[in-house]
């Protein structure tokens, strides 16, 4: 009784007042909480839109492609930032954000001299929120490296650069994820291309873990600013890092620590 109209509201109201209205209903609280209805410390900062929630159902993607995809939710800019700052020679790499949604990660890579920075989205209309977050950006920053948000399905990405830091924030589902990693092997065979795997909340951290064209680099549980806690729905994550093979740098302290999937949406460190 309640699904429908959940769903015949998410549909029919601005973002803000549903997530507001959905959150006073006792049976769905728990799935309305307030970081889908706040606006993010960083959007105060900069001016941009990267708040929110917004469920596949709500995006308009083809529907066949839904039941492999997650919802836009940004990555927190402390986690973002810290785990960017690990990562060697930015002024090397070109930065891809694989599913970017509003960009907030491809925002704070653009603190960084990565030599390009690029979003792929599958949601137009999330593809031009991003974008104008980029130009907000740009205006206020004119000298940080351009950010170019194309629309499309990032599990065919193309590799076009030779080193290339790759951001995945749990997009796809696991079927995919497993296509995705197949099609970047394919196009690592042969070269002497560089890639790092950033993966945020690694829930399907076995599927890079099983390939021979990657090896784990980084394992580690960010906590979020203590100004993010509320804003996002945990206090951290994990992210794990796996470098293309042969590897080309060192891998930091712990990188081959046990990651267990503790449910469908969360990846958690065996300690
Ligand atoms: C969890 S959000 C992460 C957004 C952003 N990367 C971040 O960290 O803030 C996942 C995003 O991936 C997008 N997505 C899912 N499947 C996709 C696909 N096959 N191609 C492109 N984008 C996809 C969703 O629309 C959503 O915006």
């Amino acid at each position: 009784m309640f699904r429908p109209i959940a769903a015949a509201l998410r549909r029919r109201l601005p973002r803000t007042i549903k997530a507001r209205v959905l959150s006073l209903i006792p049976f769905l609280g728990a799935r309305y909480r307030t970081y889908q209805i706040l606006t993010h410390p960083f959007d105060r900062e900069f001016g941009t839109d990267t708040s929110g929630q917004v469920a596949p159902e709500d995006l308009d993607v083809d529907p066949s492609l839904r039941r492999q995809m997650q919802a836009y939710i940004g990555s927190q800019p402390s986690i973002v930032r810290r785990v960017l700052a690990r990562l060697p020679e930015p002024d090397r790499f070109a930065f891809v954000d694989i599913g970017c949604g509003k960009g907030r990660p491809l925002l704070v890579a653009s603190e960084l001299p990565y030599v390009s920075i690029t979003g792929i989205e599958l949601s137009q209309e999330l593809v031009q929120v991003a974008r104008r977050n980029a130009s907000t950006l740009a205006k206020r920053f004119p000298g940080r490296t351009a950010i170019a948000v194309v629309v499309g399905n990032a599990a065919e990405y193309q590799l076009e650069q030779e080193r290339v830091v790759l951001f995945y924030y749990h997009a796809f589902g696991r079927e995919t994820l497993s296509a995705f990693v197949g099609h970047l092997e394919r196009q690592l065979t042969g070269t002497s291309r560089q890639l790092f795997f950033v993966y945020v909340n690694p829930v399907d951290a076995d599927v890079l873990d099983a390939s021979p064209r990657f090896s784990r680099w980084m394992t580690e549980a960010l906590s979020y600013a203590p100004d993010e806690v509320g804003y996002g729905p945990d206090q951290h994550d994990t992210v794990a890092v796996w470098q293309s093979t042969p590897p080309c740098y060192p891998p930091l302290p712990n990188a081959r620590r046990r990651v267990t999937r503790v449910n469908p949406l969360r990846a958690e460190i065996d300690d």
